[in-house]
C-alpha cells in the first residue's frame, strides 16, 4: 500500500514567486504558488519543461531566493540568513538530481562520501568501528557491498551503483524532506523501478517526505498522495492523486492526461526484468 494517512504540515509556502530578468525580458518562473508538505507524504509536481518545477524546488531547498512570498519550516518563517542556519536547514532537506554523477565530488572516494554524511549528522565523534558499521548498513540498504566499493572513486562505479550510493547517502542523512528532480527519467526501466522501490522503502523507514518532480503523469498517479500540476509557473491543479488526475478541473491537466493513454495501468515492479 503506497498511500498512507497524512500527518502534520512541516513545510509550507505562501505566495511563493520567482522572477528572472527585468522589463521586457522578465520571466515569472514561479508565480504565487502555495504548498503544504506533510511528514511521510509523497508529492508529485508535474508539468512540461519550463513550467517552473526546478525553480520551485531550488527555492524550497534554499538555493535560490524568493522574489515574493514566504516559506515556513516547522511552523516558523524559514530562516536561512546565515551559513550556520543554512547548514542546519540542509540537515532536514536534501535533493537528488537527474544525473547522479553531479552529486559527488569526483575526488572523494566512496568511504569519504559516506563519512561526510556521518559528520553532517553530527556523529563525527563515533569510533572507527561504529562509523564502519553505519557505512556498511547504509550500503546494504541499497544492496551494495561497502567492502567492494569503499576504496573506489565515484567514476569507477557503474551508473546503477552510483544511483544506489546516492540513496545510501540519503539513508544516512535521514532528511525530513527529499526532493527528487526527475530522478528516474534518464535510466532504464529496471533501475527506475529499483530506485523508486528504495525511495518508498526509505519513506516507510524514516517517515521521510518525498517530492517527485516529473513530467510523467502516470508515475505521479501511481506513486503520490498529493499532486501539483504546474503550467507556466502557476499551480493549475492540486489535490489527491485521484482528484487531480482522475477528476481534473483544469484544461491543462485534461490535456496532459489525454497524452498518456496508459494512466489507469498500475505500475508492476515484478514485471520488470532485472
Ligand atoms: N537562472 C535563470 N535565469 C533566467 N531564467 C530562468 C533561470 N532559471 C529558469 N529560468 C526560466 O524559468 C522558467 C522555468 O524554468 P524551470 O524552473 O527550469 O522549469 P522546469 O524545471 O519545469 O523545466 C523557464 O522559462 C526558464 O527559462
Ligand atoms: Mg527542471
Amino acid at each position: 500500500m503506497i498511500r498512507k494517512k497524512a500527518k502534520e504540515v512541516f513545510l509550507s509556502g505562501d505566495g511563493v514567486t520567482r522572477e528572472f530578468g527585468y522589463g521586457e525580458n522578465k520571466t515569472v518562473a514561479v508565480n504565487n504558488v502555495n504548498f503544504e508538505f506533510r511528514r511521510g507524504e509523497i508529492i508529485s509536481i508535474v508539468g512540461e519543461s519550463g513550467s517552473g518545477k526546478t525553480t520551485l524546488a531550488k527555492m524550497v531547498l534554499g538555493l535560490l531566493p524568493l522574489t515574493h512570498g514566504r516559506i515556513e519550516f516547522e511552523g516558523k518563517p524559514r530562516d536561512i540568513s546565515t551559513q550556520a542556519k543554512r547548514k542546519q536547514y540542509w540537515r532536514n532537506i536534501q535533493a537528488i538530481f537527474q544525473d547522479p554523477f553531479s552529486t559527488f565530488n569526483i575526488f572523494n572516494k566512496v568511504d569519504s562520501v559516506l563519512l561526510d554524511c556521518i559528520q553532517l549528522q553530527g556523529e563525527g565523534h563515533l569510533s572507527a568501528k561504529e562509523k564502519f558499521e553505519k557505512m556498511k548498513d547504509s550500503c546494504s540498504f541499497v544492496n551494495l557491498k561497502f567492502e567492494e566499493l569503499s576504496n573506489k572513486y565515484p567514476f569507477e562505479l557503474s551508473g546503477g551503483q552510483m544511483q544506489r550510493l546516492m540513496i545510501a547517502r540519503i539513508f544516512m542523512l535521514r532528511p525530513k524532506l527529499l526532493i527528487a528532480d526527475e530522478p528516474t527519467s534518464m535510466i532504464d526501466a529496471c533501475s527506475r523501478a529499483t530506485i523508486l522501490d528504495m525511495l518508498l522503502k526509505l519513506r516507510d523507514e524514516i517517515d521521510m517526505t518525498i517530492v517527485f518532480i516529473t513530467h510523467d503523469i502516470g508515475l505521479a498517479y501511481y506513486i503520490s498522495d498529493t499532486v501539483y500540476i504546474m503550467e507556466r509557473g502557476v499551480v493549475v491543479e492540486r489535490g489527491t492523486a485521484d482528484e487531480a488526475i482522475l477528476h481534473p478541473k483544469s484544461d491543462y491537466t485534461k490535456r496532459l492526461i489525454n497524452d498518456v493513454p496508459k494512466i489507469y495501468e498500475p505500475w508492476d515492479f515484478s514485471n520488470v526484468a532485472c
